[in-house]
């Protein structure tokens, strides 16, 4: 049936990550999903992975789709929203996961009352591990808003949250994965500095930050007490933490974040 039809524009390393999840995790059948990309060698990519329909223009993939997947970089929304604005029909739904863009953004180009969702996904929805930051616009009806959203649990967690914080999610959430594995990638060249294998310090490392979320994901104890745990008087751990407190470790982070969500407001500005 048409209205089940989902359109990806973008077939990028994310806009990818949400079609595999969509369909590989969410039983959506890939003849249902269209793919468009202006790089057809990435687009061709994609839909012989998922045996999904390559969309000769944007007039085809407008016209067969119910939901269109805007996945393109922020720089490249503007154009794009252009192209599509005489495109598109009242009972279709925009969902757009360019960063810093906002949902007013998009609804000044496109027709006056169009449906529109921006989302703030994050690369483990590749596995079904991921988060999407959800926030819509004025028109969506709530009934709308769990068809997009029973669309997208196959990725991960999903979290609604208000436009004004969706830089916020970015700076947090979009961006966490990135933060996630410059630590890991520190943590083992610190086990090969004390005479670990690369190898095997990769797998401690993975291992212990997968065990770490999982107590946290299980316990309601703040991540401060489950630290305090481990965190004997005169210990080797305790060791460990003036360190960190004297280098600015939780500093620098907080810091990282709050740059990568003042980044997102300025990607609006181009
Ligand atoms: N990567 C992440 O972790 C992440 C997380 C959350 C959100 N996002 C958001 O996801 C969006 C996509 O990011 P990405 O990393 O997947 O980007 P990407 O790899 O650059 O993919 C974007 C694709 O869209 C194509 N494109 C550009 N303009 C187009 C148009 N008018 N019509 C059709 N295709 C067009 C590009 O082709 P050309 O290369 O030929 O221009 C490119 O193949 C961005 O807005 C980003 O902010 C990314």
């Amino acid at each position: 049936m048409e209205t089940e039809r989902i359109g990806l524009i973008g077939c990028g390393e994310m806009g990818s990550a949400l079609a595999r999840g969509i369909v590989t995790k969410g039983g959506i059948k890939p003849s249902a999903v269209y793919v468009y990309d202006l790089n057809k060698e990435r687009e061709a990519l994609l839909a012989t992975e998922l045996q999904s329909i390559t969309a000769e223009s944007l007039e085809m993939i407008a016209q067969q789709c119910r939901f269109l997947f805007i996945a393109v970089k922020p720089q490249d929304a503007g154009s794009l929203l252009d192209s599509i604005k005489s495109l598109v029909r009242p009972d279709q739904i925009i969902i757009s996961i360019a960063a810093g863009i906002t949902v007013s953004f998009i609804e000044k180009y496109l027709p006056e009352g169009t449906k529109v969702i921006r989302l703030m996904p994050n690369t483990p929805c590749l596995i079904g591990e991921g988060v999407v930051v959800i926030s819509t616009g004025t028109t969506v009806t709530d009934d709308e808003r769990k068809e997009v959203e029973k669309l997208l649990k196959p990725l991960g967690l999903i979290i609604r949250f208000p436009e004004t914080l969706m830089d916020a999610a970015t700076g947090l959430s979009g961006t966490g994965p990135a933060y996630v594995y410059l630590f890991i990638e520190t943590m083992i060249d610190a086990g090969v500095s004390i005479g670990i294998r690369r190898d095997v310090a990769s797998k401690l490392v993975v291992q212990n930050v997968i065990g770490a979320a999982k107590m946290l994901e299980r316990d309601t104890h703040h991540p401060a007490e489950m630290r305090n745990i481990v965190t004997s008087p005169a210990g080797t751990t305790s060791s460990a933490m003036l360190v960190l407190e004297e280098s600015g470790f939780r500093s620098c982070l907080i810091k990282a974040v709050i740059a990568a969500t003042k980044r997102s407001k300025e990607l609006l500005r181009g």
